[in-house]
């Protein structure tokens, strides 16, 4: 028999417990149920819905994480979406793959990347039997090289611009009778990657606020998709680098335009947006949020100290943006208590990273 104390205990326990349960279902009603969304977009909810049952033999399902150290620092809960953990070391094989499953037969599988969307096509590629040539920037770090040739893809090496492979993509793609698959810009791939937000919102009922890098705004385009019809109160935040900041100013000015070019740790990142990611960007992405160097450096060591993730700078960037100022002026911790944040990649140099941590 209990004595008093743990009677009471028991009690308050019981009712805390009770009290939290009410407040998760008011939070969970809130949630304005899904509508249809304006048809003008390339992508749908039900492509996304499509692209998870067809990618979902192909893809892990990733864990969602916490920590207890960045929650104290963010003040409020930040859940993890870790994509790090996803086959091929990021969130590019959802896209890719559920792309070569709809490619005309036998047709070899075609594009450039600066890495991350290259090992992901080259092993859709091959699992689906086909091959795959891929235009990567000769800058592109060795580790995303090694990977790409070693999921059997072919590499043509060019110039470190979005003219240059461009060009060698579209030359390769007539040489071989290929199929294109822009890493960001193709319909089939921003389905794909909308699985993402498809996965988390099943795995977290709190949300209110998803934190997304942004590049060539492949991966939020189908994340807003999804989640602005699924849950239309969810905020939907882009995370970009200053120096490549193309839609943080299409945002701003209302149009589509490019950035100055400039160089980034977080070299995913350094693509544009296109015509079929920017009109999503323009309606559904509530805000994006800039971010400098320094500050995604620091974000992305801190997720190394306290989380024991090997992220690369591009994750980073979005826990970067749920750190910043700005974010947290526009979105406190008491209106948004609870904050989603993707770690979309963890393709990291690290002979090179360890070199100069064991010189
Ligand atoms: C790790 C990582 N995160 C985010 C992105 C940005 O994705 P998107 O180009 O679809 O915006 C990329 C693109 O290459 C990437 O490699």
């Amino acid at each position: 028999m209990p004595s008093k104390a743990q009677q009471r205990y028991l009690l308050a326990s019981a009712v805390a417990g009770v009290a939290a349960a009410i407040r998760i279902i008011r939070r969970r009603n809130m949630h304005t149920p899904p509508k249809p969304l304006p048809s003008n977009f390339p992508v749908t909810p039900a492509d996304v819905v499509d692209a998870a049952n067809r990618v979902k033999p192909h893809v892990h399902r990733t864990p969602v994480l916490t920590c207890n150290g960045l929650d104290e620092l963010a003040g409020r809960s930040l859940k993890f979406k870790c994509e790090v953990f996803q086959r091929t070391g990021s969130f590019k094989i959802r896209g890719a793959t559920n792309a070569a499953l709809q490619a005309p037969e036998n047709a070899p599988l075609v594009t450039h990347s600066s890495g991350n969307h290259a090992q992901a096509l080259a092993l859709a590629a091959r699992s689906t039997g086909r091959e795959a040539h891929v235009v990567m920037p000769r800058t592109a770090p060795a580790v995303k090289r090694a990977a790409v040739e070693g999921y059997g893809a072919q590499i043509t090496l060019c110039e470190p611009t979005n003219a240059a492979r461009a060009e060698a993509a579209q030359k390769k793609t007539e040489e071989v009778a290929g199929y294109f698959v822009h890493p960001s810009n193709e319909p089939r791939v921003i389905s794909g990657q909308g699985t993402v937000a498809y996965e988390f919102l099943e795995q977290c009922a709190d949300l209110d606020a998803l934190v997304v890098p942004v590049g060539g705004g492949g991966l939020i385009g189908g994340i807003a998709v999804y989640a602005k019809w699924k849950r239309p109160s969810l905020k939907i935040i882009g995370a970009e680098p200053a120096n490549v900041d193309d839609a943080y100013r299409s945002k701003q000015k209302g149009e589509l335009v490019g950035h100055d070019d400039r160089d980034s740790v977080a070299d995913g990142l350094k693509t544009l947006l296109g015509s079929n990611t920017w009109p999503i960007v323009r309606d559904l992405v509530d805000e994006i949020i800039i971010v400098d160097e320094s500050e995604i450096k620091n974000a992305t060591a801190l997720i190394w100290g306290r989380m024991k993730l090997c992220i690369e700078p591009s994750a980073g960037v979005g826990v970067a943006c749920v750190l910043s100022e700005a974010f947290r002026a526009k979105y406190p911790a008491e209106a948004y208590p609870t904050v989603g944040v993707v770690l979309c990649g963890g393709n990291l140099d690290l002979a090179k990273a360890s070199q100069k941590l064991f010189a």
